[in-house]
């Protein structure tokens, strides 16, 4: 297979949320300059007038988040020389994306707390960033953890400095000494079901099973296991819930590795670039932790630097039975991180379990569909949907259908992101068109799709596989489910507007 499905090209690549206050107002140097005369000394003109700061220079950078914060938000916000300096845009973008899980009907708010969202931020940093922005932008409570003194010590400042929302943000220490291996032993030897779930593949837990003790050996096929200060184990307290947790892991194995990149200055100390195992180690215990604490959050995500790593922790957490898998895109400049979302919340609408996984029918009804959009579309939409996977399709407008043969490998492409999520929240659709290009599949399946007015804007979608026993049986009701996600954010409108 190659790089091929790797280099369909992208019909457009939105690099900002919606939501997110740069989105149509990006920061205006010029205008920041006027106002605070510190930033000023940093700002210089090119030759077209155009004002620029120099992306090297570690001062700049900071100033520059600092006058955004205080400009934008309202927030005092400083950090030691060499922390690690967030952009404030970019870190939006993965406050707006949780906002999109959270109002997903997908996973229902369980959180018995009222409406107030109350969420985890795993290594906070001196910046303590997604705490402030979380709290400011959208009035949501934070633990914020962390294991170095000077990130804890500065965190702390920072949200002592805004007093408008410290109420809504803990700073918990994460004590080194303790050993996180020994933690989960202990909390497997409490828990002790002692069964175990070899065939969890993709189903969904129920509320108050007891938490299961760790099924898989999550890190026998990673090349090295977290060891290290607790996570979340350990850190979060008997009985505390939250509605999400994040994290911008430590990405990066060696420092030699994390490098600077020298087109940038945005500082970071090696205890906030580099653990042992890098990000890939470090998500993993994440989903092992999660494993134990199961709905005590209702969406754990992280941020992901490598597309390798990703596609690694997408198959984990198949292994360990959550019960949805999200994922988006953040696009930065010329670099691209990815936001993965996991639950072990049963979902709300039925997406996958074991007995409908082997069915060859399945139907979803799309309602509320919006006025400008035609059934026609909603076909170019399934068309584009699967040919972005590379399997080959072949519309009919007079009988409504899309005809689609797949293999299983087109399937994992389509659950393993490459129908990627837009930072919007929006699945990207893809609109190269690949019926002629793909690849001939070794044991490639033929199912279709069908679309069925029903009354006005609502359209009833139906998938028939030919053959029940064909290779892509066992992922057909995911591929469909993720179909339904993204028909539906395409083309209807929200519920209650
Ligand atoms: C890449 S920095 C992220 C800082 C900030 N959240 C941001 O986005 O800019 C990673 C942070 O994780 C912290 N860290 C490392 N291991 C940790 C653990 N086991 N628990 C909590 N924080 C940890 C590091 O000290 C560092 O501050």
């Amino acid at each position: 297979m190659g790089g091929r499905k790797n280099k369909r090209k992208r019909a457009e690549r939105p690099t900002i949320h919606p939501n997110n206050k740069y989105s149509d107002n990006p920061p205006d140097f010029a205008l920041l300059a006027s106002l605070y005369p510190s930033f000023n000394s940093f700002v210089s003109y090119s030759r077209d007038g155009r004002p620029k700061i120099d992306w090297t220079n570690f001062n700049a950078t900071r100033e520059l988040t600092r006058v955004l914060l205080l400009h934008d938000h309202g927030l005092n916000w400083w950090i030691p020389d060499g922390q690690l300096c967030p952009t404030v845009p970019n870190r939006s973008n993965y406050i707006h994306w949780i906002e999109d899980l959270l109002s997903s009907d997908v996973i229902l708010k369980t959180n018995a707390d009222g409406d107030n969202v109350k969420g985890f931020d795993i290594g906070t940093g001196a910046n303590c960033i997604y705490p402030l922005l979380g709290a400011s932008l959208l009035g949501w409570s934070f633990v914020g953890t962390d294991a170095t003194e000077v990130a804890l010590e500065w965190a702390k400042k920072n949200v002592k400095n805004n007093p408008q929302i410290s109420e809504l943000i803990e700073i918990r220490e994460v004590l080194t000494s303790q050993d996180s291996n020994s933690l989960k032993e202990s909390h497997n030897g409490e828990s002790g079901s002692g069964e175990s779930q070899t065939d969890l593949c993709w189903t969904v837990g129920k509320e108050g099973e007891p938490l299961p003790s760790y099924p898989f050996d999550l890190s026998s096929s990673a090349d090295k296991s977290y060891y290290g200060p607790p996570v979340l184990l350990g850190v979060v307290k008997d009985g505390e819930k939250f509605d999400f947790c994040m994290c911008n892991p430590p990405f990066f194995e060696t420092l030699e590795a994390a490098g600077l990149n020298p087109k940038t200055s945005c500082g970071g100390t090696p205890d906030e670039m580099v653990c042992p195992g890098g990000e890939k180690a470090f998500i993993t215990r994440i989903i092992e932790d999660s494993v134990l604490l199961q709905q005590s959050f209702r969406w754990y995500t992280s941020m992901v630097g490598r597309k390798s790593n990703l596609k690694f922790l997408i198959s984990k957490l198949r292994q360990v039975g959550v019960s949805i898998v999200k994922t988006t895109e953040f696009v930065q400049g010329h670099t691209c991180r990815w936001g993965l979302a996991w639950s072990f919340v049963p979902p709300a609408r039925k997406i996958i379990s074991p007995c409908v996984a082997q069915r060859n029918n399945l139907s979803f009804i799309l309602e509320g569909i919006q006025r400008q959009f035609s059934a026609v579309d909603v076909l170019q939409s399934i068309e584009s949907f699967f040919c972005s996977s590379g399997a080959s399709c072949k519309l009919n407008t007079s009988s409504f259908t899309v005809d689609v043969t797949a293999s299983v490998e087109h399937c994992d492409v389509i659950l393993n992101n490459e129908a990627s999520e837009a930072s919007n929240g929006e699945h990207v659709l893809e609109m190269s068109y690949h019926s002629s290009h793909s690849l001939p599949a070794l044991s490639n399946s033929s199912f279709r799709i069908s679309v069925y007015q029903q009354i006005a804007g609502t359209l009833l979608v139906k998938g028939s596989l030919q053959h029940r026993d064909s290779p892509i049986a066992g992922a057909f009701s995911s591929v469909i489910q993720q179909l339904e996600e993204v028909l539906k954010h395409q083309f209807c409108r929200e519920k209650g507007t």
